[in-house]
């Protein structure tokens, strides 16, 4: 038991830049179903649990089931944070955000959300192609491509509205953790309520004036203004769930190319496999390292007795190294067939970006490969990392061009 104590602290507290694969695979054999008390849940790190609780009737993803849930604390947030057109489980209602925003997805067609991601890609690699000295490529890349794609989708208009949306956005994407301290917990939703109505701010100018942009999609396909406030909840989910996944799939990728010059010399000379070669990256790296799940009722898992209301953590990162399903999983290997991958979640939760999240990141790491020079460095030790142990994430990617 011992062993187990260490590797959760390791992985829950340790350096977030060192290997946890040790550690994971500890909590794997020993106790695949742990609980762990400061986060008053369970640590559930077995591939054939995660997927099937990803799905699993005696769960929800619904945050309002957790025993810890705090309600929003002003009007304005019960209004706009309270609802939840994704997560949701309520009766009717689950699936009308995937509703809306599939038919957004769709309505825009992917030739038009190509072009769109393409000419961002373009706009910021342009930016750093002759860049000499430290670049951060993640202020510089790959966070503001991500951000701005959504926002150019949702129909933001350019130029100073633009940083001020990603600024609101950034502030608002911190909502989705479920173990925030109740402070941060009061600030997102501050945030997330100022998100929300600059968002409905934008969408009334829409309903008078129609744009070739989701906002004006989703309102000429809905019920009319009724409608107005369920858009904006959709769409700032949207945008919340959106940005900072594509960010960390994009650093984590990145950091893995420039710490393995055979891996990007293969990526070069056979650009062919670059959605393959995405996908074992993100194998490798989960961007979202767990999901949250919330015990619907009583029941038991591995012969833990799991209480109605508590947390269970789905470690999408331990489930896609386990060795019951991936050959060798600590290795990264392009040839690996694309399968059981868990990155994008499973079953009703599904992730309704992933299309437009491989989009983005293929065209992404097409123009980071060809800019990159080819001696590149990546300052490993100058990284800033936010968070601990693996809930933690590369906030800065300094990479010396010169
Ligand atoms: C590499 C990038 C991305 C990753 C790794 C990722 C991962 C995930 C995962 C694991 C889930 C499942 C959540 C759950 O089961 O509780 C999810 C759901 C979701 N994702 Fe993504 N995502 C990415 C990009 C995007 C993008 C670009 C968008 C939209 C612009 C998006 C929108 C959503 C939404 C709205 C949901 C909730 C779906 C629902 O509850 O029905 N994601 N994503």
């Amino acid at each position: 038991m011992r062993e187990v104590e260490e590797a959760i602290a390791t992985l829950l507290l340790g350096d977030p830049s060192a290997d946890t694969a040790a550690a994971m695979a500890v909590c794997r054999e020993q106790e695949p179903v742990l609980w762990v008390p400061p986060l008053e849940g369970w640590y559930v790190t077995r591939f054939d649990d995660v997927r099937d609780l990803f799905s699993d009737p005696r769960t929800t993803a619904d945050p309002r089931a957790h025993l810890a849930y705090e309600a929003p604390v002003t009007e304005r947030g019960r209004h706009w944070v309270g609802a939840f057109p994704f997560l949701s489980e309520d009766p009717g209602t689950e699936a009308r955000g995937r509703v809306m925003a599939t038919r957004g997805l769709s309505r825009q067609g992917t030739t038009r959300l190509e072009s769109l991601v393409t000419e961002v890609v373009d706009e910021y690699a342009d930016a750093i192609r002759d860049a000499s000295g430290v670049v951060d490529l993640v202020a510089q890349f790959a966070a503001p491509v991500p951000a701005t794609v959504v926002s150019r989708w949702t129909g933001v208009p350019q130029g100073s509205d633009e940083a001020q949306f990603r600024e609101l956005a950034h502030k608002a994407v911190r909502g989705a953790s479920p173990v925030l301290t109740p402070k941060k917990r009061r600030k997102t939703e501050m945030a997330q309520v100022a998100l929300s109505e600059a968002i409905l701010e934008l969408a009334r100018k829409r309903v008078a004036d129609p744009r070739d942009d989701l906002l004006s999609d989703l309102i000429a396909a809905s019920g009319g203004e009724d409608e107005l406030d369920e858009i904006v909840r959709v769409v700032v989910g949207l945008v919340c769930t959106g940005a900072e996944t594509t960010v960390r799939a994009t650093t984590n990728s990145v950091r893995i190319l420039l710490a393995r010059p055979d891996l990007r010399k293969r990526l070069v000379d056979e650009p062919g496999i670059m959605m393959r070669a995405l996908h074992e990256m993100m194998r490798y790296e989960a961007p979202l390292t767990h999901m949250a799940r919330f015990a619907a009722r009583d029941f038991e898992l591995r012969g833990k007795r799991v209480r109605k209301g508590q947390l269970l953590l789905l470690s999408i990162q331990a489930a896609q190294r386990d060795p019951s399903v991936f050959t060798d999983p600590d290795t990264i290997d392009f040839d690996r067939e694309p399968e059981n991958l868990l990155a994008f979640g499973r079953g009703a939760h599904y992730c309704v970006g992933a299309n437009l999240a491989w989009l983005q990141l293929d065209c992404m790491m097409r123009a980071l490969l060809g800019l990159l020079p080819e001696n590149a460095r990546l300052l490993e030790d100058q990284i800033w990392w936010g968070g601990r142990g693996v809930l933690g994430r590369v906030k800065t990617l300094p990479v010396d061009f010169s």
